[in-house]
């Protein structure tokens, strides 16, 4: 089993904190109010929570789509899930290898109604392939989608979330991210959903029906909504699964990245342990981003705890990138065992200009007190005044740079860092 000393560590430290860290949402089985007025599909549909034996971090790990969107096949997620292993992944703590769209059959199984892997791509099928990953110590995830097909055409799990839901636990899936495409009208949401809680919108029951057929298997699996923030998600997703996309897809552009920062940071009050704002996949490795664009793709991927899926042929990735993915100071902030929260903007000084993304972020790990600047425009020296970082106050600080683990010394009232064209400082804080 290749579980790191670091994951394992993590794991024994959550389970003795869990009772301590307070956590904001209801336990994992909900029901709507007493004095609920709903009628029709929201009254009756399923209020069952997801499990909480998995999802209390945010997910680390891979996934198909944006390294090779359709084009998928067992030996490319194979070779990932080995790479992870001889990469040293798997000892950073990524764990899940997810399948993304487009690895069945076009058609269901006449006789049993599941879902076909396309024995073309997977003649080992979805089993064989999960038994694999299992062997490496690692996890499998799948995809289906809550409408009649996926993105890409192929069969959609609405109104067929029991089968699928069987399907996947019986093939030894761990992880469903579950999509929004090809709904149908008479799905649509209404202006205002019943009761004024999207929890009841036809979107949030689509989703709610796949909660409750993956609960009645028995078997714990990551779900994560792939909602694209519709329906206010942010608001009921931790009632229904794990994490929920924020946003529409990622590109490998400053401008998708810093727009999805920009809009992810509106929403944080949401996030916390088993509830993860998910600002989609990694595109570290894809396109022209420079180095300080990357660094800050997943700096801000870590201090906001959305879930890190790497997307891309991880075979490609150079000495510097895989640096950048396997920071220990930044994964263990996002995978801390005893705070849920994430980094939120802080005023920097009183003359600091608002931006879009925020610039600068403040937040508290088992290490201690951490600020990320983001540089959203050219090279420049960044300032922040210690008194104003929730928790600090006046004093002298040490400040440790947790990029490089390096001390940059010990300073009085203010700190001032030069930060490179969309570069990320990352900081951790000591009172001296
Ligand atoms: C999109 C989704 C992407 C990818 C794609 C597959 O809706 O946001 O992440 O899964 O579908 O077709």
């Amino acid at each position: 089993m290749a579980v790191s000393l670091h994951r394992l560590f993590s794991y024994v430290l959550g389970a003795l904190v869990v009772t301590a860290a307070a956590h904001k949402s209801a336990p994992s089985v909900t029901s709507t109010a007493a004095s609920s007025t709903l009628t029709g599909i929201a009254a009756t549909a399923p209020t069952i929570g997801p499990s909480h034996q998995v999802g209390r971090l945010p997910a680390l790990g891979w996934n198909s789509w944006n390294a090779y969107s359709c084009n998928i096949n067992e030996t490319k997620i194979l070779d990932a899930a080995d790479l992870f292993i001889s990469l040293g992944l798997a000892d950073a703590g990524y764990e899940y290898v997810n399948i993304d769209d487009c690895w069945p059959l076009e058609t269901r199984d006449a006789s049993t109604g599941r879902i076909v892997p396309d024995p073309s791509k997977f003649p080992s099928g979805i089993s064989g392939v999960a038994d694999q990953v299992h062997a490496l110590g690692l996890k499998l995830g799948i995809y289906s989608d809550a409408g009649t097909n996926t993105c890409a055409g192929f069969p959609g799990s609405l109104g067929n979330e029991t089968v699928d839901a069987e399907a996947f636990a019986e093939w030894g899936v761990d992880y469903l991210k579950y999509d929004n495409c090809n709904v149908p009208s008479n799905w649509t949401d209404a202006a205002t959903p019943p009761d004024n809680d999207w929890y009841n919108s036809n979107s949030a029951i689509r989703y709610r029906q796949m909660t409750a057929a993956l609960n009645q298997t028995g078997k714990p699996v990551h779900f994560s909504l792939c909602i694209w923030g519709d329906a206010n998600v942010w608001e009921w997703g931790d009632r229904v699964g794990h994490s929920w996309r924020m946003t529409g897809d990622v590109s490998a552009s400053w401008s998708s990245i810093s727009s999805i920062i920009a809009a992810n940071a509106q929403h944080l009050d949401s996030v916390d342990f088993f509830s993860h704002n998910d600002m989609d996949m990694m595109e570290i490795g894809n396109g022209d981003l420079t180095l300080e664009e990357q660094r800050t793709h997943f700096a801000a991927w870590a201090f906001l705890k959305s879930p890190i899926l790497l997307g891309t042929d991880l075979n490609n990735l150079n000495s510097t990138q895989l640096d950048i993915i396997k920071n220990a100071q930044l994964l263990a902030f996002h995978q801390d065992p005893i705070v849920g929260t994430p980094a939120t903007p802080f005023n920097a000084t009183a003359s600091a200009p608002s931006t879009s993304p925020p610039e600068f972020y403040a937040g508290k790990s088992s290490k201690g007190t951490h600020v990320f600047i983001i540089n959203t425009n050219t090279t420049a020296t960044k300032t922040f005044e210690f008194g104003n970082v929730p928790g600090l106050g006046f004093g002298r600080f040490r400040v440790q740079d947790m990029w490089t683990g390096k001390n940059l010394g010990t300073f009085a009232n203010k700190f001032s860092i030069t930060v490179d064209t969309h570069d990320t400082a990352a900081l951790l804080i000591h009172r001296a």
